[in-house]
């Protein structure tokens, strides 16, 4: 069938604003309301017995597996290690015996992810493929298929996929904690009711659209550079909001390590040079916040997202600072993909770009 943009200016929009069904949709497929358990299809391998983990993808979605990365270890205690498909095809790779690779794609036909999964099936991996589209090349050639139920996306940048591989990334998180034996019950219970509310905390996060439109076109419309800062899992969030800014409006942008910043980027800090902070209320936030401070310190222009408590923290420093609604940890990179992508969304459409098919960009690059 024809899909539209359901009253929307773009299908990036229209994307955006489906996050919270299709967030809801794809948790659904793995959560047990009765126990508060998380399950996955059947694997054909054990996935208590995995002695490592591997995590590979491109784009966008190689910053879903880094979240992943950062949960699996926490939650369930096995080293993961991370990599992006074109570096790893290339580099020979030395693999633990019937470790996991996990292989994150939207459209499941991205070349380099592909020739990755064909290079671990030979090093006797465990393939398992987290991708939006079932009928695809990574799906049918990996051992099994978590699916991200997000639907088609047409928008070239990816928003939706994005935020279902990281529901499907948190669940399995947790499904490994429970078979490894290194997470109890009550834990998996709260932390699977935290990712149930993720859709309606979605929804009022939506709510800030036009808040974040203006804040779009006042701050970052008119700057050269920006740079977007996050420690923890809103690291991979920095690093997917200064791509999803490059990708559709074309401004330079760098995401960083808030730690990283004193090692590099803080020379470039000036008043012109908006600086985006991932903050939400976590054990790391007075860590940022100090970052924050430094920014501010030499002139920097702060637009912080983070909680209320975090915004009352940090509102007179701040040029600008969102309060999102206050979650769990856990779940909180979820939550913060959403003003990052329409952050970026709004630079767009006020610098007039084509959204929805950024010029050189393509939706899956099925070749080299
Ligand atoms: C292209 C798209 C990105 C996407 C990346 C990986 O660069 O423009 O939005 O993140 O490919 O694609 P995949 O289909 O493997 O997730």
């Amino acid at each position: 069938a024809m899909i539209g943009k359901g009253g929307h200016r773009h299908f990036m929009a229209k994307e955006i604003f489906e996050q919270p069904q299709v967030i809801g949709d794809t948790l659904n497929a793995m959560f047990n309301p009765a126990e508060r358990t998380i399950t996955l299809p059947d694997l054909p391998f054990d996935l208590g017995a995995v002695p490592r983990i591997t995590m590979i993808a491109c784009g966008t979605a190689s910053l879903a597996g880094l979240v992943g990365k950062y949960w699996i270890e926490r939650f369930a205690g096995v080293a993961v290690d991370w990599d992006l498909a074109s570096e790893f095809r290339y580099r020979a790779p030395v693999m633990a015996e019937g470790g996991l690779a996990v292989f994150i794609s939207q459209s499941g036909e991205t070349a380099d992810t592909l020739a990755a999964l064909r290079y671990c099936k030979q090093q006797g991996q465990h393939c398992l493929a987290i991708v939006n589209a079932p009928e695809s090349s990574i799906a049918r050639e990996a051992d099994a298929v978590l699916p991200t139920l997000a639907g088609p996306e047409i928008g070239v940048a990816s928003t939706k996929a994005f935020t279902t591989q990281l529901v499907v990334l948190a669940c399995l998180a947790i499904a490994l904690g429970r078979a490894r034996g290194t997470m109890d019950r009550e834990t998996e219970a709260r932390l699977s009711g935290t990712l149930t509310e993720v859709p309606s905390r979605a929804a009022e996060v939506l709510n800030h659209d036009g808040r974040i439109k203006a804040l779009a076109e006042e701050t970052i419309t008119p700057a050269r550079d920006v740079l977007y800062l996050g420690r923890g899992t809103s690291y991979p969030l920095a690093l997917e909001g200064a791509l999803k800014l490059k990708e559709i409006s074309y401004i330079h942008a760098e995401g960083y390590a808030a730690g990283e910043m004193k090692h590099g980027p803080i020379a470039l800090i000036d008043d012109s040079v908006p600086v985006v902070v991932i903050a939400p209320s976590d054990d790391l936030f007075d860590k940022t916040a100090s970052n924050v401070q430094e920014v501010v310190a030499r002139g920097g222009k702060a637009v912080v997202f983070s909680d209320a408590a975090g915004v009352a923290r940090l509102k007179d420093l701040a040029l600008e600072a969102i309060a999102l609604p206050a979650v769990d940890p856990f779940v909180a990179p979820i939550l913060y993909a959403i003003p990052v992508q329409l952050l970026a969304y709004h630079t767009a459409v006020d610098k007039g770009t084509d959204v929805d098919q950024p010029r050189n960009l393509a939706k899956a690059v099925t070749v080299e």
